[in-house]
């Protein structure tokens, strides 16, 4: 009899909650005991955040976005800030905490639902002796070695509607619509979504963009009797020449990611071609709501893969997609950077193919 905790930790991706289904499925199937931490490692900190899951405790929750353990906010166990009775924060290293109750819980393994800091976070501990499996989450589909994060799917497909209920505005007006997704460090979701919605111009953070480039191409509609444009570009998206657009990074505000390149790039547009011109922020909406079929489907055999490493004693590890099978890669392979979109894949030459414009 094994024992077993799932967490979930950093943004929310849509089919966080099939993995735990699957989680717990899997386990009880092999009569395990499973148990969910609240709040990312809210858990290992308090007791009382340590909850038992069975079947019934997840019934139909593989269709609902979210998750129900709840996410941990930004920030690492390693450096968690804590406020001391002056009232000042300092950042308290928790982590000798957590490894004392992973171990008095009698805990086999760690099943860590998350993205690259997530991640990160596992491989420190699976250093310090906890037993960690890392479970590839993130809508920006950028973890390297997997082909695919779930979430992803939905994302672009919440984004992909988005671009269809545009063009129709935007041609009612003879409109140019700017359209900011999320991707703070690749483009995948702007790439997919602009693809397949019909965008003129795709602005992603691996093709460093010229605006005299997006502008002509939008003169070029006009010549074509085509009198709207949209613009899909990815939150990370930079102009040649490094131009910091980002306001929130400018400021050095993590938390202020919105409103920053997409209404840039609209406002250039409008004063070089003085064209109509809005922008909006598609943000969190790319987050919510349940997953698709696809991300439903990936989660439901991350989370059963992971169970079956636990049950190898396979350690260390995340499971991932490679050539469409479930593999296993160790973490410090995953735990390098970010994986960007391939400038020579088959997507950007369709997208070139079909002339959607880079801005390069
Ligand atoms: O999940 C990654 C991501 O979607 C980024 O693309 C985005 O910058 C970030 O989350 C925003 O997350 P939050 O507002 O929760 O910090």
């Amino acid at each position: 009899m094994k024992k077993v905790v799932v967490s979930t930790g950093g943004g929310d991706a849509p089919g966080l909650n099939a993995v735990i289904y699957a989680v717990v499925h899997a386990c009880y199937r092999r009569g395990w005991e499973v148990y969910g931490s609240r709040s990312g490692y809210g858990g290992f900190l308090d007791i009382d955040e340590m909850i038992r899951l069975t079947p019934r405790d997840v019934e139909g929750i593989y269709a609902i976005g979210g998750t129900i353990l709840g996410s941990s906010s930004k920030g690492s166990p390693f450096a968690k800030p804590i406020q001391n009775l002056a009232g000042e924060v300092q950042l308290v290293d928790m982590s000798e905490k957590i490894m004392k109750n992973y171990r008095r819980m009698g805990f086999d393994c760690h099943i860590v639902i998350g993205g690259d800091g997530s991640l990160q976070i596992a491989q420190r501990f699976s250093q310090m002796g906890m037993h960690v499996i890392g479970v590839p989450k993130t809508i920006d589909n950028d973890l390297p070695v997997t082909e695919r994060t779930f979430g992803f799917d939905t994302a672009v497909s919440t984004a992909t509607n988005a671009l269809d209920k545009l063009h129709s505005t935007a041609k009612s007006h003879d409109r140019v619509m700017v359209v900011e997704v999320m991707g703070r460090d690749s483009g995948w979701i702007a790439l997919y979504s602009g693809i397949s919605g019909g965008a003129d111009v795709i602005l992603i953070p691996e093709i460093p963009f010229d605006l005299d480039s997006v502008c002509s191409k939008i003169a070029d509609n006009e010549l074509r009797e085509k009198h709207y444009s949209i613009v899909v570009v990815a939150e990370g998206a930079a102009a040649k020449g490094g131009e910091v657009i980002n306001k929130g990074r400018e400021l050095g505000r993590e938390d202020v990611v919105l409103g920053g390149v997409g209404e840039w790039v609209a406002s250039e547009i409008r004063e070089r071609t003085e064209k109509d011109t809005r922008s909006l922020v598609l943000g969190h909406l790319q987050r919510g709501g349940s997953p698709t079929t696809f991300d439903r489907l990936l989660a439901l055999r991350f989370g059963a893969a992971a169970v079956r490493l636990v049950e190898e004693d396979m350690h260390g590890q995340m499971v991932a997609l490679v050539s469409s099978r479930m593999v296993s890669v160790p973490l410090e392979d995953v735990v390098t950077g970010r994986k960007k979109v391939d400038l020579n894949s088959d997507k950007i030459i369709t997208a070139r193919d079909i002339g959607i414009c880079f801005g390069d």
